[in-house]
């Protein structure tokens, strides 16, 4: 079947913050073949090219996208015991997340437990190094196989060449050279879950006996956690329209994590300096929470703009209440990036990306 290619599509829908103008052509391909196509389709008409997956992490512009929006549909799951022991799991880059977490915790394969509930695609996953509750795509993936953009090849890479670090690996570092086909997992039959964030393993509690919780109590667990900070996608929740995170954890020198924490206790904030949340890196900085960083900005949970504002569940959600422009989204931004810099010196970075052209031939 040759590849279909619409016009003028709306891509609010296609987000879920819902939010921007729409593409003057839009293709799903749903094969190696059909993302050559479309890659060659656009530059026959010399017209840009920009990728997008599940819509969960992309914030659209309001005048949308005068090129090609390509949507990597590529499906397919399959599993395979490697000689090691452990199984690998090579997912299309269109299949949806949660629903190879789901799958996955089925089989008693450990490894995604802890990345429950996150929507979007799996191809997405090791571009921003997904992670959540203690768990990151970068200690699982195995290989990742794409297509270069430049000369229409297909390469695997290993997880070394991906260079995974928080929220980043060398794709996001180097955007639009690449599109994911396929990510393989190596994952860990009748492992135990990774149980590392304090919040979830208060959430799990002492399960009866000595036993730990199985993955699927864990995957529960998540769940319900993310439900509470309305960070699972459901239409019926009024934070619904978000991008999760909007902004990443700042990692800071120990010397500025102390002056924000003096700082809380001096103008009272916290009663004393170990209540202002800080995780440690590999590094040796620290880690801030943005949310806490926000919320004691003095930009409260539930803040609005009109119709844009704070997830009244999560200060580091920013949402869209309908009805909106995403340059009402991006000026409330700004306005969250500027209080956090004025009040604590510490600058927040974007965590969704902007639909952007890649370069393609
Ligand atoms: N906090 C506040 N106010 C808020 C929100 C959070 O004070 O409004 C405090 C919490 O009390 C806690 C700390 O900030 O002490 C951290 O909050 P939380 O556990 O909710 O996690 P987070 O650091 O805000 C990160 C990820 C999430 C992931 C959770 C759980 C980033 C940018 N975000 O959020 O990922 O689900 O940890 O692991 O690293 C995403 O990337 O889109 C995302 C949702």
């Amino acid at each position: 079947m040759p590849l279909s290619i619409d016009a003028n599509v709306p891509l609010a829908p296609r987000t879920t913050l819902e939010l921007g103008g729409r593409a003057r052509w839009l293709a799903h391909a749903t094969s190696e073949a059909e993302v050559v196509e479309a890659l060659d389709w656009a530059a026959g008409k010399a017209v840009p090219v920009a990728v997008l997956a599940g819509g969960s992490n992309t914030i659209i512009p309001d005048d949308g996208f005068p090129g090609l929006v390509l949507v990597p549909a590529l499906r397919g799951l399959s599993f395979e015991d490697d000689r090691a022991g452990a199984v690998r799991v090579t997912v299309g880059a269109g299949e949806p997340w949660d629903a190879l977490v789901q799958e996955t915790v089925a089989r008693d394969l450990a490894g995604l437990e802890c990345l429950s509930g996150i929507p979007g695609s799996a191809g997405a996953t090791p571009i921003q190094n997904v992670g959540a509750y203690g768990q990151e795509v970068s200690e699982t993936v195995r290989e990742v196989r794409v297509l270069r953009v430049r000369d229409r090849a297909t390469e695997t890479r290993t997880p070394t060449q991906c260079g995974f670090a928080y929220r980043d690996s060398a794709f996001k570092r180097d955007p639009g050279k690449v599109i994911v086909l396929s990510v393989t997992f190596a994952l860990r039959r009748g492992g135990p879950p990774a149980l590392r964030y304090g919040e979830l393993i208060h959430a799990l509690g002492e399960p009866p006996g000595s036993r730990g919780p199985s993955l699927a109590e864990v995957r529960a667990a998540v769940l319900a956690l993310r439900r509470r900070k309305s960070m699972v996608f459901d239409p019926a929740d009024p934070n619904h329209r978000s991008a999760g995170s909007f902004f990443t954890n700042p990692a800071v020198d120990t010397q500025t994590a102390d002056a924000v924490a003096a700082q809380a206790v001096a103008e009272g904030l916290v009663a004393s300096a170990d209540e202002v949340p800080r995780y440690p890196t590999e590094d040796g900085r620290v880690k801030l929470a943005a949310g806490w960083l926000i919320e004691r900005a003095g930009l409260a949970k539930g803040t609005r703009r009109g119709p844009v504002g704070l997830s009244t569940q999560h200060a580091l959600a920013l949402v869209h209440h309908g009805g909106g422009r995403t340059e009402d989204l991006l000026a409330f931004a700004d306005e969250v990036r500027d209080a956090v810099r004025a009040r604590f010196g510490v600058s927040l970075e974007r965590e969704p990306r902007l639909l952007e052209a890649l370069p393609n031939g």
